[in-house]
Formats: structure tokens, C-alpha cells, sequence
């Protein structure tokens, strides 16, 4: 069982924030001072710091360092908008931006900065507590002796917390529910066989790694009991983007009759978005599916097709598990109560 890590450090005196830059895992556990938006831009921008929540965090933190270098009207606008502009489709990232700004600009610029610190490291604590309870109440939907098969990283590395689909897991583990979790590699980027199978194993949880394309033959096998995954939005239908490849999953627990569960924080609800089709859906550089690190296989000049989410339709999907308790269809019903909690 692995010693615990930090995926992301704030350091308000110092106008920085410490990541561990997931680019290098599982081969090197590297640290990356950032200390300025453009920085953090560029981290988010290469998937260093990424996961939908930990995407808010990271956004928060970069207002707050774009604060400590200026606090005026004009450069926390511009420096919300280069942070927003980074990555569009998880939810928290431009939420949590606009959140900054909004607060920044109520008051006057002398205090800017401190607020702003303070609001980002109130996230993180929030996060880690949010977490906790999705575990707790996702762990009772798995039944004992269960395999579970997940898709992408959503554990410590993506939340800052336990994670959202890999809380659930992990509690699941420590309740002597779970016999086994299979994590699907989840190209392009891989962020299932370098982070997930990863952060299993320092849990001490058994782990199989799969090629995303052997999932439907798994789950038609009766290889596993349950389907999780995590969300980048949930739009207010329940329709929900996550990492591309999360559909085909969900379309075959559905034929086969495997629950798919969707753990998410209800930061990740978006009720300004009414169903999937107004989800932006991020596209990526062909290079990403023509090679890896460096090494290409593909001739160069061919076109890419790369989104990296897709959207689940919420009939698909057997419930969602959050940190204000579990939501059953209808869901437009349910994710309004959800929102309205205070
Ligand atoms: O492109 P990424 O690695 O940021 O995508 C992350 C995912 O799709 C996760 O499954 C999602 O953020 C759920 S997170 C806890």
C-alpha cells in the first residue's frame, strides 16, 4: 500500500500552487511549482492537473494566483477567461472560475487575493469531505462479491478528495464487498492504465487492466456485477459527458443487464445545461491518436477523429451516486432537489 500523495498543494504565501504532474505516473512522481495563470493554463491544457473536480480546484487556485500578481477588474477578467477557455466540458472548472471572479469583484482590490486564496483551499476541503460521503454511499449498491469495472481515473488524482467513482470502490473494497476492479485503459491518453491501475494498487486493491475494446466482451462474459464511472457534467435531464468510450460501456451494461452508476459530486450537475446535446464536448490533437509519447504509429498527414468525451444518455444510466445522497429516475426531478440543498 503506497504512502499517500498530493495532487495538488497550495501555497498562499508564495502566490504557488505545488502539482503532481500526472504526465510522468506512474514511471515518476514529479512535482511542478505554478505560479502564474499562464502556467496553470498550460498544466490543465496538458492534462498535468485534470479530473473534473480537481479541474475547479486548479481554476480556483489560478484565480487566486492571478490575484496575488494583480488584483485589478482587468486582469482577473482576462485571466478567468484564459483559465475557462483551457478545457470546456467538465462543468467545475468554469464554474469555479466565474465563481472567483464574481466574488473578487465585489470587493475592493486590496483584499482580492487573500479571499480568493481562501475560497480555493475552503474547495479543497469541502472536496475531500464531498468524497468521503460518495464512497460511503455508493459502497451499499455494490453487492458482496462483486467485480466492478470502471473507465478513465477518477480516484485521488481527479478530485484532490478519494475520488468520485473510486471512493465508491475503494469503500466497497474496505466493506469486503469487491473481489476485483477491472480499469479499462482509456485511449488515447491512457489515464486508466497509468492513474487507475496506479491508485489501486496503492490501495492494495486487485486490479485488471483491459484495452477499452475487450469492456463490451467483459461485461457480456458476466466478468463484472457493476459498471461505475465518474462525470464530467450532468446536465439537468441527467444526461452526463465523461471520458469518451463511457457510452459504449453504458450501452453494453444495458443489454446485458449490468447496473452502470455515475458518482460525481453535485458540483458536476449543471442545471443551466438542459440536456446532452448543449454539452461542449472537447476535441483533441490528431497526435494524440496517431502516437503516444513521442513515438508515432500512424502515417503522418491522416485526419484524427478525438473527442475526449462523449455523452451518456441518462436512460442508460442506473443511478447517480453523489455527496448529498443517491438519485433514482426521473432524474429532472431528482437532480432539482439535488441543486436546491443548500
Ligand atoms: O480528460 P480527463 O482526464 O480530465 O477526463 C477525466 C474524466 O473523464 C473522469 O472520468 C471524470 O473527470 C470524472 S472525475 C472524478
Amino acid at each position: 500500500v503506497g504512502a499517500p500523495f498530493t495532487p495538488i498543494r497550495l501555497i498562499p504565501d508564495e502566490a504557488t500552487i505545488v502539482i503532481l504532474d500526472q504526465t510522468a505516473l506512474p514511471a515518476r512522481e514529479e512535482y511542478a511549482r505554478l505560479s502564474s495563470v499562464r502556467a496553470v493554463c498550460e498544466a490543465i491544457r496538458a492534462l498535468r492537473v485534470r479530473g473534473a473536480p480537481l479541474l475547479g480546484i486548479a481554476g480556483a487556485c489560478g484565480m487566486a494566483i492571478a490575484a496575488s500578481d494583480d488584483s485589478h477588474d482587468v486582469s482577473l477578467r482576462r485571466a478567468a477567461a484564459d483559465l475557462a477557455a483551457t478545457r470546456p466540458t467538465a462543468v467545475e472548472l468554469g464554474a469555479a472560475v466565474e465563481a472567483a471572479l464574481g466574488a473578487a469583484l465585489a470587493i475592493e482590490p486590496a483584499g482580492r487575493a487573500a479571499l480568493l486564496w481562501q475560497a480555493a483551499s475552503a474547495m479543497l476541503d469541502a472536496r475531500r469531505a464531498g468524497d468521503a460521503r460518495i464512497g460511503k454511499a455508493g459502497a451499499g449498491l455494490v453487492p458482496h462479491g462483486s467485480a466492478v469495472l470502471t473507465h478513465c481515473n477518477t480516484g485521488a488524482l481527479a478530485t484532490g478528495g478519494a475520488g468520485t467513482a473510486f471512493a465508491v470502490i475503494r469503500c466497497a473494497w474496505e466493506e469486503g464487498r469487491l473481489t476485483r476492479c477491472y480499469a479499462t485503459e482509456t485511449r488515447p491518453l491512457m489515464q486508466g492504465a497509468r492513474l487507475t491501475t496506479w491508485e489501486l494498487l496503492r490501495c492494495g486493491i486487485p486490479a485488471t487492466l483491459l484495452p477499452d475494446t475487450a469492456a463490451a466482451a467483459l461485461i457480456a462474459s458476466g466478468g463484472v456485477q457493476v459498471v461505475i464511472t465518474g462525470a464530467d457534467r450532468i446536465a439537468a435531464n441527467g444526461d452526463t459527458a465523461n471520458k469518451v468510450g463511457t457510452l459504449g460501456l453504458a450501452l453494453a451494461a444495458q443489454r446485458f443487464t449490468v447496473p452502470f452508476y455515475v458518482a460525481a459530486p453535485h458540483s458536476t450537475f449543471d442545471p443551466r445545461t438542459a440536456d446532452g446535446s448543449a454539452i461542449p464536448i472537447e476535441h483533441r490533437a490528431a497526435a494524440e491518436v496517431g502516437g503516444f509519447e513521442g513515438q508515432r504509429w500512424a502515417p503522418e498527414g491522416v485526419e484524427a477523429f478525438n473527442p475526449a468525451f462523449d455523452v451518456t444518455p441518462a436512460s442508460l444510466i442506473t443511478a447517480f451516486i453523489t455527496d448529498r445522497g443517491i438519485i433514482l429516475p426521473p432524474y429532472a426531478q431528482g437532480i432539482a432537489s439535488l441543486l436546491d440543498e443548500r
